[in-house]
């Protein structure tokens, strides 16, 4: 293992956010990780997957351990599901491709979603009227102060919307080293996002099958989201914000066009994307710092944007959406 010192972690994050960290190396098993937290021990230290969901406004005084713990592997099969565990190194899409070329169902909605395999639990990634929730089995973390390696199930995660134990309660302490999905032999499509069925007609997709609907999910995210190889940017920046069923009525009274969806729970969840275009802010930019020309609920670093520079657009567009709906958003892109 190779530690190496003041480097530029550019590279190592999607939105292109041009920091140094004091230390930096990155480990591919157990072992090499209790290694490197030995040597860390006394310093601060943070854990990066594949960096497509921070925001760095500073230099990181201490380690960056970079995780690339791979391999995927079948581990278990009955009459309906396979259960696949894959390392939290392995990039996202890839893993998702693998499952496809194997014709094991429930990932495929989440096809192209930028980072790696770690992430999809500790944020419960979702696109497309699926979450990683449904999917997920169990993983496995190891906790960096007390070197132990837990267990959790599904259940033990706690998973919300964009939320699970790895964000609140136990941030910053685990490091999650393989997540375990289970997969269905024979799928159960899930096209009830609009975009999809419209995208599959477009195709001229006849008879339904994972490889179809990937493709669609990945012809929309293309056509929307912009590609972090190209402009920098860590999908949505935010998340959609949930009001009341009275306050969505009030709102909505006020402005016939607001899209809301609504929760099992009553509430309803509100698109953070449009209350922010009809701020005005989609397509601007200043400096290299912007908001997407395709989405608003995604900002942009064009180039040599500085953490500060996005962050503080990203105040600006919270208090205009304040002001204008009373509605506040929260980020959903972690902070550093
Ligand atoms: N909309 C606008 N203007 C915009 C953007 C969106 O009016 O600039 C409207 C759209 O017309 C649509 C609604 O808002 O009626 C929802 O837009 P979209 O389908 O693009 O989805 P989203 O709610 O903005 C969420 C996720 C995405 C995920 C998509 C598809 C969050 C925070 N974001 O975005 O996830 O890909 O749904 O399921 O929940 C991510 O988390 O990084 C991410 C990209």
């Amino acid at each position: 293992m190779q530690v190496e010192q003041n480097i530029s972690l550019r590279q190592f994050n999607s939105f292109g956010i041009d920091v140094t960290a004091r230390r930096f190396a990155a480990f591919q098993t157990e072992a090499e990780l209790q290694e490197l937290l030995h040597a860390s021990a006394q310093d601060q230290r943070l854990v990066l997957g594949g960096g497509s969901n921070i925001l760095f406004t500073k230099d990181v005084d201490g380690w960056i351990l970079k995780n690339e713990i791979k391999g995927i592997e079948l581990i278990k099969e009955d009459d309906a599901f396979v259960y696949v565990r894959a390392g939290a190194g392995v990039n996202w899409h890839a893993f998702v491709l693998y499952c496809i070329e194997r014709n094991w169902a429930g990932v495929e909605n989440l096809s192209l979603i930028p980072g790696n395999v770690g992430a999809s639990p500790m944020q419960n990634i979702g696109a497309y009227g699926v979450e990683i929730k449904e999917v997920m089995e169990e993983l496995e973390a190891y906790h960096m102060h007390d070197e132990a390696k837990i267990i959790f199930s599904n259940k033990d995660c706690a998973f919300g919307y964009r939320e699970s134990v790895f964000k609140r309660t136990y941030r910053n302490q685990f490091v999650i080293l393989n997540v375990t999905y289970k997969l269905r032999k024979q799928p159960v499509f899930n096209i009830s996002y609009g975009a999809i069925r419209e995208e599959l007609e477009a195709m001229g997709i006849k008879e339904l099958s994972i490889k179809a609907v990937s493709n669609a999910v990945i012809k929309i995210r293309s056509s929307k989201l912009p590609d972090p190889k190209f402009i920098g940017n860590a999908g949505s920046f935010f998340k959609n914000p949930t009001v009341s069923k009275q306050r969505y009525d009030a709102l909505k009274a006020q402005y016939p066009l607001l899209v809301g969806y609504a929760n099992t729970d009553g509430t309803v969840k509100l698109a953070a994307g449009w209350l922010i275009e009809q701020c005005g802010w989609k397509g601007y930019r200043k400096g290299d710092a912007g908001c997407h020309a395709k989405q608003a609920l995604v900002l942009v670093n064009y180039g040599t944007a500085k953490g500060i520079d996005v962050l503080e657009l990203s105040e600006a567009i919270v208090k205009s959406v304040e002001e204008k709906f009373g509605v506040e958003l929260e980020r959903e892109v972690n902070l550093y």
